[in-house]
């Protein structure tokens, strides 16, 4: 179950990640850094930040952090210019930050619905705007952009997050076709219900894992590592010729 793959074209690749101090974004980190990749990568925790990269510490290149707010697009744009300047034009960005905030319909206002944007889709846009001219002069590159099934099987309780997320396959293939001839690929990754700590903690009872046992095709947890081995081959060469797709990864759930 653990013998996964190695990427040669992925040593010493320059690697954006966004959000990568918590849950998924911790493995896209990791397992970037320890297929020898150059991994920058933003948050808000400097100490969360420093056990990620403690937890690499054998690795060719140790990861970069940047504290970064994504919200604030002129930072994110500063955080990109410093993982180009430490580690070459950057040719890989995972845009995974997100938050899953539950609100209801009748309850949102104007503001808060201005601000699920701004988190789950708005830095998604300016990130692959901030990186294209590395890649472009680079001669290609791969843009991952994270989205979730969640719209997919209809989730109640977070109608903005779920409508950043369908809109993120948009994006996908637009940028997907705009950019495609100079080698550049864009693709959405789809994760199901990944048992990170955050939802263990919040929302993973017996009725959801008995609900998750119904759904999933494939039995057992889906986790943060299934998640960043697809990234891996999406970033790879090994997936030249894939663009403007979907892939999922969800046990089978959708
Ligand atoms: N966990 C799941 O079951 C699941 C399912 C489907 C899709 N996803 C997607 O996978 C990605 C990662 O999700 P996760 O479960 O690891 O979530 P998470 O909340 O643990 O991680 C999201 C990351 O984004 C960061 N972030 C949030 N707001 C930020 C901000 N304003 N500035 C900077 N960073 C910010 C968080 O600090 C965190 O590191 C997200 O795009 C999410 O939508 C997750």
């Amino acid at each position: 179950m653990t013998n996964f793959a190695r990427y040669p074209s992925l040593d010493g690749k320059s690697v954006f990640v966004s959000g990568g101090t918590t849950g998924i974004g911790v493995y896209f980190v990791t397992a970037f850094a320890r297929q020898g990749a150059k991994v920058t990568f933003i948050g808000r925790n400097r100490e969360a930040a420093a056990e990620v990269i403690a937890e690499v510490s054998d690795v060719a290149h140790r990861p970069l952090f940047i504290e970064c707010d994504i919200t604030d697009v002129a930072a994110l744009q500063g955080a990109i210019a410093q993982g180009r300047a430490a580690h070459g034009p950057i040719t890989v960005l995972v845009n995974n930050a997100a938050n899953d905030k539950r609100h209801t319909t009748q309850g949102m206002t104007v503001a808060e619905w201005d601000a699920a944007i701004a988190v789950n889709l708005r830095h998604q846009f300016f990130a692959a705007q901030a990186v294209i001219e590395d890649m472009k002069s680079a001669g290609g590159g791969s843009i991952i952009n994270l989205s979730s099934t969640s719209w997919k099987i209809k989730s109640p309780e977070y109608p903005a997050y779920a409508t950043c997320k369908a809109a993120i396959n948009g994006l996908t293939r637009s940028l997907a076709r705009e950019f495609g001839m100079h080698r550049i690929r864009v693709n959405t990754l789809t994760p199901g219900w990944v048992m990170t700590d955050k939802q263990l903690r919040m929302w993973v009872d017996a009725a959801g894992l008995a609900e998750r046992d119904h759904n999933q095709c494939l039995p057992g947890d889906l986790t943060s590592m299934d998640c960043a081995n697809l990234a891996l081959f999406l970033a790879a060469d090994d997936s030249r010729m894939c663009t403007a797709q979907e892939f999922v990864v969800d046990g089978g759930w959708t």
